[in-house]
């Protein structure tokens, strides 16, 4: 036992994600990734799961999950993260296969026989919500859930509604209802503190080989995506924020909250109400609302370069 904490990343990949899996194969010791129906189908952010694997010498075994949420019409985010989820880079032939098709059942039968592994959603919720349905023991054997999605704020799919809480409401709900005891969220407050930028682009490019060129390829089409909403070259690296929370807890200052997800709101579906007040409500989530910009950056820098040589990449 190595004493770094344990996690299953769920994913949905997605350019933020494939750098959070990096952080989280660097900085932890990563169990397994399972995908998720979200940014785009299921079938590709599966496969961008394997090449992003690939590319980084990542040998945690990838599970299929869920492709449509609990309740709601599936929706992707197609126009951020281009047409197969991994716009930008050069993707190598696939040499990676999948290791089952079934992400609930494997994280059910992995938290049960290992007790404290971290789970580390980031993407829409519904994986998450199946394991709590079908094994509510599961809530007790894990070290908690450390999840992106929702806001303290403003949203990006809506006013108030962030992606991942947007596309299976129902499912966040299930999660930030159970007895979970240790909850963690990166909302969009927090992790637009994580600038992305033309700067982060060049340190990337600057550590070279396939690890660094991949990752910069994946920023600069991200960076185009977010001159085409808000016609600023800055966005926000979100999914990374999840991971750092549990691997490197002392960037994101927390302060514990209620905070519930709205379901059925028509202005308002996928918003989730951080509870501000003082008052004696239970809380239920560490809402990470600051982070040491600096650090964070330092910390994804130094993960894609000591990963940026391995020669799983494509051209
Ligand atoms: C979230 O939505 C997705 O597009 C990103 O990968 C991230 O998980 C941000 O709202
Ligand atoms: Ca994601």
């Amino acid at each position: 036992m190595s004493g770094r904490p344990r996690l299953i990343v769920d994913c949905d990949p997605g350019h933020d994600d494939a750098l959070a899996l990096v952080l989280a194969d660097v900085r932890a010791d990563l169990v397994g990734i399972t995908t998720v129906g979200g940014n785009a189908p299921l079938i590709d952010v599966t496969r961008n799961a394997l090449i992003v694997s690939q590319v980084y010498g990542i040998d945690a075994p990838v599970h299929v999950g869920s492709a449509r949420p609990l309740v709601a019409e599936p929706r992707n985010a197609l126009e951020i993260h281009g047409t197969h989820g991994l716009a930008g880079p050069v993707l190598p032939a696939l040499e990676r296969t999948v290791a089952s098709d079934a992400a609930v059942e494997w994280i059910i039968e992995t938290t049960r026989a290992d007790e404290g592994i971290w789970l580390v959603p980031i993407g829409p919720m519904t994986n998450i919500a199946q394991v709590l349905r079908l094994a509510p023991d599961v809530a007790d054997r894990i070290a908690g859930v450390s999840f992106m999605g929702g806001s303290g704020g403003v949203g990006n799919h809506g006013p108030v509604s962030e992606f991942n809480a947007l596309v299976d409401p129902e499912a966040l709900h299930v999660v930030l209802t159970s007895p979970i005891a240790e909850v963690r969220m990166a909302g969009l407050d927090l992790t637009h503190q994580f600038v992305v930028d033309d700067a982060l682009e060049r340190d990337l490019r600057a550590i070279g080989d396939v690890g660094g060129t991949f990752a910069a390829d994946m920023i600069a089409s991200y960076l185009e995506a977010m001159v085409g909403r808000s016609g600023r070259r800055q966005g926000g690296l979100h999914d990374p924020c999840a991971v750092l929370a549990v691997t490197d807890p002392d960037v994101i200052t927390s302060t514990r909250r209620h905070v519930g997800v709205e379901l059925r709101g028509e202005l308002t579906r996928g918003m989730t109400v951080v509870d501000q007040r003082a008052g004696d409500r239970a809380t239920n989530v560490a809402h990470g609302h600051t982070l040491d910009h600096a650090a964070a950056r330092r910390i994804m820098l130094d993960a894609v370069a000591a990963r940026a040589d391995v020669t799983g990449g494509g051209s």
